[in-house]
């Protein structure tokens, strides 16, 4: 079969490299894809939200299936845009990614359902909204209800820079429509966990936990990134808590959407926090999460392709999905200054000495390929993954991977998979 990827970075590169593996697939194209995506998928030049040029190409090529993976052609409605045009598409359709695209519908959903999380109100008057903050304890979390890149959540120490968020997204609109409501919500505590689960709307399973590396430098300390590195599986993520989270969290959230009439097809991501409390839904997301899937999907025993047909066709309970009995680390090579200002177009030597140990796989994010040589092109630009027996052996070879690369100016955090 023919198989069409949209989006371009992490994420995509190990969705890609998993696809490729598949007997079912005979070519596999990606759009706009990267560097790395290059070497085992033809890359066409149409943006992630391009969608009338995404279901022309699908419709010209004749293909097969459809892979959206970023958040925001899901939200826009790009699957609904392709089924439409009799393409089959992997991915929720707008109505059911709405789970994230906006905070205050998930909130209500999990308030309406009693899945845990942390209590909040809803505002769509800054007034009231900084009325309400006079009286609240701190820290406290206001969020953007829409897409923000991962920006739109600011943790507040106090009423000062609480009041100064809701001017920021509501009145500065830095977020543009994303800040039309804002959410005021209880701060928690505890190490956030991350399970992405396939869903075809009747069955969920829940794929190996993992944990991401939010903060730009070692000890969590510095600016929110995209995500620094990565490993699975979790060591808090207990079989006791994932039986918990199957029962309070995972099955009432896909049966909530069924209700609300939503069914939500493709991958969930949970964005968990351990509480003392026990386990609390964060977030959710309508994808696979980067560089979350960069850990997963190496972990997987399946031919992915027979698990995307079984959850389009909604019968994903007559497969049987088995995960590898072994650990998997990636350390993200960003660009220096990354997530505030940074330089592009250095020239990035050492990948193939990397991966010359058969354990490690140099997924892209940011990269351009010419003439054979691999230049960075964005802010994360590698994710070097390695999977050994446990996570002290996967650790040890991510972090010898990444001392054989070299860009100007590379910066990654020392300590992934430390937790
Ligand atoms: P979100 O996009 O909602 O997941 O928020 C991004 C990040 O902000 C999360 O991964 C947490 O690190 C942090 N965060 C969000 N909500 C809360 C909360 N209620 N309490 C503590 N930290 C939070
Ligand atoms: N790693 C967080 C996300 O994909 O949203």
């Amino acid at each position: 079969m023919k198989v069409l990827i949209v989006g371009g970075g992490g994420r995509e590169h190990a969705i890609a490299w998993k696809i490729a593996q598949s007997p079912k697939v005979e070519s596999l194209y990606c759009a706009p894809g990267n560097g790395g995506i290059s070497d085992i998928a033809k890359c066409v030049p149409i943006k992630a939200l391009d969608m009338e040029g995404i279901v022309k190409f699908a419709l010209e090529n004749k293909i097969d299936m459809v892979f959206v993976a970023p958040d925001d052609p899901l939200v826009a409605g790009m699957v609904d845009a392709l089924e439409a045009a009799g393409i089959r598409a992997f991915g929720p359709r707008k109505n059911a990614a709405e789970i994230e695209g906006s905070k205050s519908f998930s909130k209500g959903l999990m308030k309406k359902y009693n899945i845990p999380t942390a209590k909040y109100e809803v505002f769509d008057n800054s007034e009231h909204a900084i009325e309400y903050l006079r009286h609240q304890e701190y820290p406290i979390v206001v969020k953007a209800d829409g897409l923000a890149l991962g920006k739109g959540v600011i943790i507040a120490a106090g009423f000062d820079q609480a009041q100064e968020a809701v001017n920021r997204i509501m009145n500065d609109r830095v977020f543009g429509n994303a800040g039309n409501k804002i959410i005021i919500e209880e701060f928690l505590s505890g190490q956030e966990v991350s399970v992405l689960a396939f869903t075809d709307g009747r069955t969920v399973v829940p794929m190996a936990s993992s944990q991401d590396h939010k903060r730009a430098l070692d000890n969590d300390e510095g600016l929110n990134t995209g995500g620094m590195g990565t490993f699975s599986p979790s060591r808090i993520y207990t079989p006791e808590v994932a039986d918990y989270c199957m029962k309070h969290l995972y099955i009432p959230t896909v049966e909530a959407m069924n209700k609300e009439g939503r069914k939500f097809k493709g991958v969930l991501y949970f964005g968990l926090i351990i509480t003392k409390d026990g386990p609390k839904v964060l977030e959710y997301n309508a994808r696979f999460g980067d560089p979350e899937t960069q850990v997963v999907l190496p972990r997987l025993e399946n031919d992915i392709v027979e698990i995307l047909d079984a959850i389009l066709d909604e019968r994903l309970h007559e497969i049987e999905i088995k995960w590898k009995d072994n650990a998997a680390v990636c350390v993200i090579l960003a660009s220096g200054g990354y997530p505030g200002e940074y330089r592009t177009g250095y020239e990035i030597t050492g990948i193939e000495a990397a991966e010359s140990d058969s354990a490690v796989t140099v997924f892209h994010a940011g990269t351009k390929k010419e003439d054979s040589r691999f230049y960075t092109a964005g802010g994360r630009v590698l994710g070097v993954t390695a999977v050994d027996a446990n996570l002290d052996g996967a650790i040890k070879k991510a972090y010898k991977g990444v001392a054989k690369i070299r860009f100007k100016d590379m910066h990654y955090r020392t300590d992934i998979g430390k937790k």
